[in-house]
């Protein structure tokens, strides 16, 4: 694996390689790496495309400052996993190499009603920092394919959009979330669970699981309402149990049984903030 912190060096190796009529398949971090990255960078292996990963701990899109602090850093470990992992390329930059104009010096992105809504609602900005960070990315390594992972979904749809408005040549290709063996969805953020944390954190995937077994057409606000209260009976602080449209996140009350639908939870067990969904159909 070749390890690169200079945009320069990186772009005149990615260069050549395109020339050499390579594919180039890149897969965004922040570090913290578990089995849920690594399985993105299995999948352009399989490909006989060149696999190029970043890790940076992107500042603009954490909308606490505690959050950010906090943030686990294991890179010497991540660097092992990518390593064995066949990754061909690490980029490793600083926050001045991606943000040379400075911080608040950032483009805004109309992302219009996915930034209204759950994740959009809940962490203002969250999505603008991502897009910042991401549209930088893309412009440096210009991948063909952008591996992202079904754990962080609006994300993954607030990314397909920000590709449309740049008009980047991207495709854009989503790995499953994975889960740990009790169920729990393979996050970073699970790094700073304590013990009794970590045995509680699993209600999450339970609460979807219960929602995907008990679903049915007709009205669903009673069944969003048990599954928080479910959570909330745990002493998680709920900031949303939701069912929305599969396609454009629209929050349903009334289902009519086709339309593909999902749920997305996001809970606090004491200080760390658990996201996870599933697709219910
Ligand atoms: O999902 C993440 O780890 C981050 O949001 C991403 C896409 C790497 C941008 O910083």
């Amino acid at each position: 694996m070749i390890l690169f912190k200079k945009i320069t060096e990186l772009t005149a190796f990615m260069d050549q390689q395109k020339q050499k009529g390579q594919s180039i398949g890149f897969v965004p971090t922040m570090g913290a790496l578990h089995n849920g990255h690594i399985s993105l960078i299995i999948n352009p292996k399989k490909h006989d495309t060149i696999t190029v990963s970043s890790i940076f701990v992107n500042p603009t899109q954490f909308n606490e400052a505690k959050d950010f602090e906090k943030y686990p850093v294991t890179l010497e470990k991540d660097i092992d996993l990518l390593e064995k992992n066949g990754c061909d390329v690490l980029f490793l930059p600083t926050v001045i190499e991606i943000y040379p104009d400075g911080l608040s010096n950032q483009p805004y992105y109309n992302l219009g009603y996915l930034e209204t809504v759950l994740e959009g609602k809940y962490r203002p900005g969250h999505f603008q920092g991502v897009c910042q960070v991401v549209h930088r990315l893309l412009s440096i390594v210009q991948p063909h394919y952008l591996y992202l992972g079904q754990k962080d979904y609006q994300q993954c749809m607030v990314i397909k959009k920000l590709i449309n408005l740049t008009e980047l040549k991207t495709a854009v290709v989503i790995g499953n979330t994975l889960r740990e063996s009790d169920g729990l969805a393979m996050s970073s953020r699970n790094m700073r669970l304590n013990e009794q944390e970590r045995k509680k954190a699993v209600k999450i995937a339970e609460t979807l699981f219960f929602i995907k077994k008990e679903i049915k057409p007709g009205y669903v606000g009673d069944l969003k309402e048990r599954a928080q209260q479910y959570l909330l009976a745990e002493n998680f602080k709920v900031d949303y149990v939701e069912i929305a449209t599969a396609d454009t996140l629209t929050i349903i009350e009334n289902w009519d049984g086709k339309q593909p639908i999902v749920a997305l939870v996001a809970a606090y067990l004491n200080e760390i903030r658990l996201i996870d969904n599933m697709l219910l159909n």
